[in-house]
C-alpha cells in the first residue's frame, strides 16, 4: 500500500496528536531522499520498535557547501514511496521548504567541538545546517526515537549530543552500515559515480580494514596511513580530507585504540566525495 504523503506540518502533527493520545511510541528515520537499502534499514529498525514510523525526505539546503552539489542530489520521491510500500510506514513526511524553514528563519543549532573535526573541518557549515534541520524534525514529528546510520559516525554523534543537550526527549538510535557485496557503504551519492568510479570505491573500505588489521596488531596510524594513503590513490582516489582515528565518546584524535574507537575516512573519487567508517 503507497504510504500516506504528508506535506504540511499541521497535517503531520494532527496525525501524531491522535497517536500520542493513543499511547503510540512514534519512531522517525530522518532521509534526504533517493532511499537505499542502508536507509531501509533504519526504517524497518524503527518498525521493530516503534507503534506509529514517520520517514522524513527534504533535501535540506542548509546542509550542502555548494549549490551545484545541492543541484546534483537525486530527488526520486515516487520510487522512495514505492520503496516504503512493503513496511506499511505510517506517514512519509515530504515538507516544502517553508514547512521547515519560513521566512525570516534565523535561528542556528551548533553543536560545539565535535564539529570542528572530521567532515565539519573540511565542510564549513554542514553540521550547523545538519543539526539545525534535525532539530525541527525531531520538534516536528514530536518522534520517540530516532534511527540514524552508522555510515555518518559525525553526525550519529552531533544528533545524539544535541537531542541530550536540548532535552528533545527522542532517543537517538545507531544502526550499523549497510554494505553492497564489494563492501562500499551504501550511499545516495554511490549512484553520482560512473560504472568505472564505483569498480574503484571499494579501495576505501579496504584501507581502512588494512588500517585497522594493523592497529590491531600493535602499529600506529602514524606508521599505518602512508600505504593507506597510497592504495587510494592507486585506486584513483585524488584527495584524501582525513584517514582518522578517533575516540567514539568525544571524537578526540588517537593514534592506536586505546579507548573505543573508530576509524573514518573521507575521499574523493571521480569528484564524488566518499566517507566510509569501521569500529576499531
Ligand atoms: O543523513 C542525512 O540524510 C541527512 O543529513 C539528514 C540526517 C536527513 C538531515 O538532513
Amino acid at each position: 500500500m503507497t504510504p500516506p504523503i504528508v506535506r504540511t506540518k499541521a497535517e503531520l502533527q494532527a496525525r501524531v496528536d491522535d497517536w500520542k493520545r493513543a499511547g503510540a511510541v512514534v519512531g522517525v528515520v530522518p532521509t534526504m531522499g533517493a532511499l537505499h537499502e542502508g536507509h531501509l534499514s533504519l526504517v524497518a529498525a524503527a518498525k521493530a520498535q516503534c507503534d506509529r514510523v514517520i520517514v522524513t525526505i527534504f533535501v535540506n539546503p542548509r546542509q550542502f557547501n555548494s549549490p551545484e552539489d545541492l543541484a546534483n542530489y537525486p530527488r526520486t520521491e515516487k520510487e522512495d514511496a514505492r520503496k516504503l510500500e512493503r513496511f506499511a510506514v505510517d506517514a512519509v513526511y515530504v515538507p516544502g521548504g517553508e514547512e521547515i524553514y519560513p521566512d525570516g528563519f534565523c535561528t542556528t543549532v551548533s553543536v560545539a567541538g565535535l564539529t570542528d573535526v572530521l567532515c565539519g573541518a573540511h565542510r564549513p557549515g554542514h553540521f550547523d545546517g545538519v543539526a539545525t534541520v534535525v532539530t525541527k524534525l525531531f520538534t516536528q514529528t514530536m518522534a520517540d526515537r530516532a534511527y540514524f546510520g552508522e555510515k555518518d559516525f559525525q553526525q550519529l554523534q552531533v544528533v545524539t549530543r544535541l537531542a541530550r543537550d536540548l532535552d528533545l526527549g527522542v532517543t537517538v538510535v545507531g544502526c550499523p552500515t549497510i554494505r553492497d557485496i564489494d563492501g562500499v557503504a551504501l550511499s545516495s551519492r554511490n549512484l553520482l559515480l560512473s560504472d568505472k568510479a564505483r569498480g574503484r570505491a571499494p579501495a576505501l573500505i579496504e584501507a581502512l580494514e588494512a588500517v585497522a588489521a594493523g592497529l590491531r596488531g600493535g602499529q600506529t596510524l602514524g606508521e599505518l596511513r602512508p600505504a593507506a594513503e597510497a592504495r587510494l590513490a592507486a585506486a584513483g582516489f585524488t584527495d584524501i580530507d582525513y584517514l582518522d582515528l578517533r575516540a567514539v565518546d568525544d571524537l578526540s584524535a588517537l593514534e592506536t585504540p586505546e579507548r573505543p574507537a573508530r576509524l573514518l575516512a573521507a575521499a574523493w573519487l571521480a569528484g564524488v566525495r566518499l566517507i566510509d567508517n569501521i569500529a576499531v
